[in-house]
Parts: structure tokens; sequence; C-alpha cells
């Protein structure tokens, strides 16, 4: 499957929504200690966060308790939502086309993927640039999200099969790495029997700046939970906290560069294994640096 050509639907990762029950707590902790912008409040109280360039990378919206609610992707330009609603409804699920269903986002497909798991696609966000903060983690992306699922290999084949994804890696078949892009993971879904986020990531500028991350999260009173240290999948340097519901944020910096032509990922120093292909790693082999952890990454 992976000498297949490599023509996905979709090329990256927009944004991801949350529900919580304290918003407020929430939003401060991703405006204070990431650096974020609160661009846009919704009808239905949902406050819209920035990054810095896109209308909003991170929506969390009042729920009785914590939720994954949906994550956005954004189409590749020459597919519309109504070619791409239909081609989706071609394989039994549904998909809704809403306009105006949020601020930044003028029309996007609705899919009710398997597991409850809920994504939205479109064609164009507003570039509301409210601009890049100098304070806390200020994180330069949103890269990935990984997230757990009960029917995890039919939201695989969705992935795969459907939008074009291709498998970079897997840790002991449970977390599942695919990319629609060049870098290695844009998506990571883990295979257990519960519906949630497992963690966002967000790329810092680079890797210097775990340190002042580190540093700007424990001046707030957060705990550092794993890292900074580097990964086998992906070997990304990576730091993971929680936010204030306990909804787990990661750090990153020094992703693997994917070549889908070539099914390996750049040749890098710190490699295992050259070529880097895609691989199956252990579930005692999440550290590249065989430092010690306390930290389930199946179940964290
Ligand atoms: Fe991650």
């Amino acid at each position: 499957m992976q000498s297949k050509k490599f023509d996905p639907k979709v090329f990256q990762l927009g944004y991801v929504a949350l529900g919580t029950p304290d918003i407020e707590r929430a939003k401060q902790h991703y405006l204070q200690n990431l650096g974020m912008t609160e661009v846009a409040l919704g009808d239905d109280g949902s406050v819209y966060l920035s990054v810095g360039y896109n209308h909003h990378d991170l929506v969390l919206r009042p729920a009785a308790q914590k939720a994954l609610l949906h994550v956005g992707f954004q189409l590749k330009p020459h597919i519309t939502t109504a070619d791409f609603a239909r081609d989706v409804r071609e394989t039994g699920l549904a998909a809704t086309v809403k306009t105006d269903s949020q601020p930044g986002v003028a029309e996007l497909v609705e899919v009710e993927g398997p597991g409850g798991l809920v994504i939205q696609f479109y064609d164009a966000i507003e570039a509301s640039v409210p601009g890049f903060k100098q304070t806390g983690a200020s994180p330069v992306r949103l890269g990935h999200v990984a997230i757990i699922n009960p029917e995890g290999d039919k939201v695989i084949a969705f992935f795969k099969d459907f939008l074009g994804f291709v498998l970079t890696d897997d840790i002991a078949g449970i977390a599942n790495f695919l990319t629609c892009n060049r870098e290695h993971h844009v998506v990571n879904l883990v295979k257990a029997p519960e519906s949630r986020v497992h963690h966002i990531a967000f790329e810092l500028r680079d890797s210097s700046c775990h340190g002042i991350a580190a540093d700007a999260l424990r001046a707030a009173g957060v705990n550092i939970l794993w890292g900074p240290s580097r990964h086998t999948a992906g070997h990304n340097v990576a730091s993971y906290h929680h936010d204030p519901d306990r909804v787990m944020v990661e750090f990153y910096t020094e992703m693997d560069a994917f070549i889908p032509e070539l099914g390996m990922s750049e040749p890098r120093p710190w490699h295992e294994h050259l070529p880097m292909k895609p691989r199956s790693w252990g579930h005692t082999e999440l550290n590249a640096w065989s430092t010690d952890f306390a930290f389930n990454l199946a179940t964290g």
C-alpha cells in the first residue's frame, strides 16, 4: 500500500475543538501559558484561539465534561466541498455541508466518522493574522492530534484508504502514525476502548525553546509530564503537560520529515535505522535516548 501514489485529499490539520467544563480556566491556560490569541466568540459560547496566523487553531466550547468535539482538516485546493461530501457519502458515512457554522470558515463538510469521531473538512479558513505572541511557549503552529478511538481500525482505514494518508510508524500496533504531508505524523490514531483526544501537539520554533516553554509552564504552576526528550516514532523532541482539564498538550520540534516518494524519513544522525522506513516500535521504545520516564503513552 505504501507504493501507491501519495495524493491525500487533505494537506494539513487545521484545528481541534474541545469541550470544557470551565471555559475561562481552560482559555486562560492557552492565552497565558501558550501565548495564543482569542479571535472570536461563537453564539454557543465557544472561544476561538489562534496561534498567530489562521483564524483559529483551537476551539473551546462550554460542556458538562471535557470532550473531543471535532477536528478540522484543510482540503487540497482542487477538491470542492460538494464533491468531497458526495465521495464521503459513497463510503457509507454521513456527511453534512455546513455554511457559516463557525467564524473564520465559510463552508465545511462535517463527517460522522467511526467511533463517534467528528471530522470537519474545509477548503479555506480566514487568515485573520492576530500575530504571534512573545509570551509563554509561543508555538509556531498546531501540528498534529492524537485521538483514542474504540473503532481504531475503521478510523485508520478512513484516513488511509479514503483520505489517502500513509502510515509512517506504529507503536505496538496501538498508536498509529499517519501523515498527509511531509511531517512524520499529522494524526496519531490510538486503538483503545475510549473515544477522546489523547493529546494535541504544537510545534515550537526550535529545540532551544523547549526550556523556555518548560520554564513558562512551571512559572504558572504547570508540571511537565514527560520530556523534553526525543521520541523514536517521528523522532520529535517532545514534552507533555496537562491543560487545566487534564487534556494532554505536546510541544515538539525536529519532527522527522517523511519522503513519500522514497517511503522513508529524511536521514538524521539520531536515527536508529537507516533508511528510516515505517516500522512497528515496541511499547517500551518510546524514548530514543532511553532516559527514564513514568508515562504511559497508550493511556496517558
Ligand atoms: Fe504527539
